[in-house]
């Protein structure tokens, strides 16, 4: 039996990829290590808090003792690492907490991994989760490899640049048998509504303003998030120690096409007709500063190496997605209010 330990994941990535494990390995147990910040939400694993398989610890990864004792408690076989401050928008406003669980929780986590590898041959893989911001802005043409120079632009992906690197010195190092992925930017269930696409449809829905950074022009790479799961699990099982995978889902969008199709999408599944289009809603605001330009992987090595490919298309996958959150307003209700995170507070200890 592998005994995981995955971190962060009470979040978007995070519980999508526990629910896909619990449901296409039977060989694994996990524990998840969350602290439950404005972004972890239990609710978005309730259906599987009754799996044997599956058990939930309150816990941050800057507390050093925590790690330490549950890697001696559950002799973990294998890390997978979503733990993260993840908006790049919150990181311009504050860096810091982006320093503390990006860098040094990473480290925290990739020291008592170390350790516990060395007590335990068993131990067979670190995988960090990380992303293409690491590799900074293409222009109009070419994609990110394996091999592109790091250039981050914003304090997040400095931070996620910083804590690659940690876990790559650990491997060079230490020896400790560890992967990488960075991936491009993931859409789906489960995405606390700040990040573009839950907050274009919620804002859609609620007739409220849509705003697109300066133009709209900047390209990313959309990835569904069920095709990260696989891809994660695929190099968790089969990728090759010390290397880096970057995985994508061969969508890249301008973000103003992609809010037209929200507005036209979600216009015709509330039935919003009339002449009036939510594109009215339109709000072009002021550019994030240093707005990386465009986003594109190439994900040719994860192809060739190990016979991932994504099988989702991104117009398909957006509109499960659009359904999801029509279907699911008690989740966002519940992880917008304050009142929430007392109940968080009531019902979830912290270790
Ligand atoms: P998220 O913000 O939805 O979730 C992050 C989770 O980490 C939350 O549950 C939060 O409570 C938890 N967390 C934060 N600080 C913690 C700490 N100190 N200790 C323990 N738990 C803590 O993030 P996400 O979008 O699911 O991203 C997951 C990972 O994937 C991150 O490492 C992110 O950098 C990376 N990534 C995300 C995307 C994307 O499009 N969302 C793309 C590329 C890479
Ligand atoms: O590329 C991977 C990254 O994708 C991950 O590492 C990050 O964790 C994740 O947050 C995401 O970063 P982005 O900054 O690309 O995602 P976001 O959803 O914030 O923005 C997507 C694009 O949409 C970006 O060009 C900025 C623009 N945008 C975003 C918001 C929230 C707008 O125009 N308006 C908005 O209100």
């Amino acid at each position: 039996m592998n005994r995981i330990l995955v971190t962060g994941g009470a979040g978007f990535i995070g519980s999508n990829f526990v629910r896909y494990l619990l449901n296409n390995d039977s060989g694994c147990c996990i524990v998840n290590l969350d602290s439950l910040t404005y972004a972890g939400n239990p609710l978005s694993l309730s259906d599987c808090e009754q799996e044997g398989r599956y058990s939930f610890v309150h816990g941050d990864i800057l507390d050093r003792a925590l790690l330490e004792r549950l890697f001696d408690e559950f002799a973990f076989t294998g890390v997978i690492h979503f733990a993260a401050e993840s908006h790049v928008d919150r990181s311009i406003l504050g860096p810091e907490a982006f320093i503390d669980t990006n860098i040094k929780g990473t480290f925290n986590l990739v020291d008592v991994a170390c350790n516990h590898w060395k007590k335990n041959p068993e131990f067979c893989r670190f995988h960090h989760i990380s992303t293409d911001e690491v590799y900074g802005s293409l222009g109009e043409t070419g994609a990110f490899s394996e091999t592109t120079p790091y250039d981050p632009s914003s304090p997040y992906s400095a931070s996620k640049a910083s804590s690659d690197h940690l876990v790559k010195a650990y491997n060079r190092t230490y020896g400790l048998p560890s992967v990488i992925t960075n991936c491009s930017n993931n859409y789906g269930p489960y995405q606390f509504p700040e990040k573009l696409i839950p907050l274009m449809i919620l804002n859609i829905m609620e007739k409220k303003a849509l705003p697109v950074y300066g133009r709209g022009e900047n390209i990313r790479d959309w990835l569904y998030v069920e095709d990260h799961c696989s891809a994660i699990w695929k190099v968790f099982c089969d990728g090759k120690d010390g290397e880096t995978y970057n995985v994508g889902g061969g969508a890249e969008r301008k973000n103003i096409e992609i809010v037209h199709f929200l507005c036209d999408l979600v216009d015709q599944k509330l039935g919003h007709t009339g002449g009036s289009s939510s594109r009215e809603l339109i709000e072009y605001v002021q550019d994030r500063p240093g707005h990386d330009f465009r986003y594109a992987i190439d994900a040719s090595k994860l192809k060739n190496d190990l016979g991932w490919e994504p099988a989702f298309t991104f117009e398909e996958a957006l509109e499960e997605t659009v359904d999801w959150y029509l279907a699911n307003m008690e989740w966002v209700n519940n992880v917008r209010s304050g009142a929430y995170r007392d109940w968080i507070d009531t019902n979830y200890a912290k270790r």
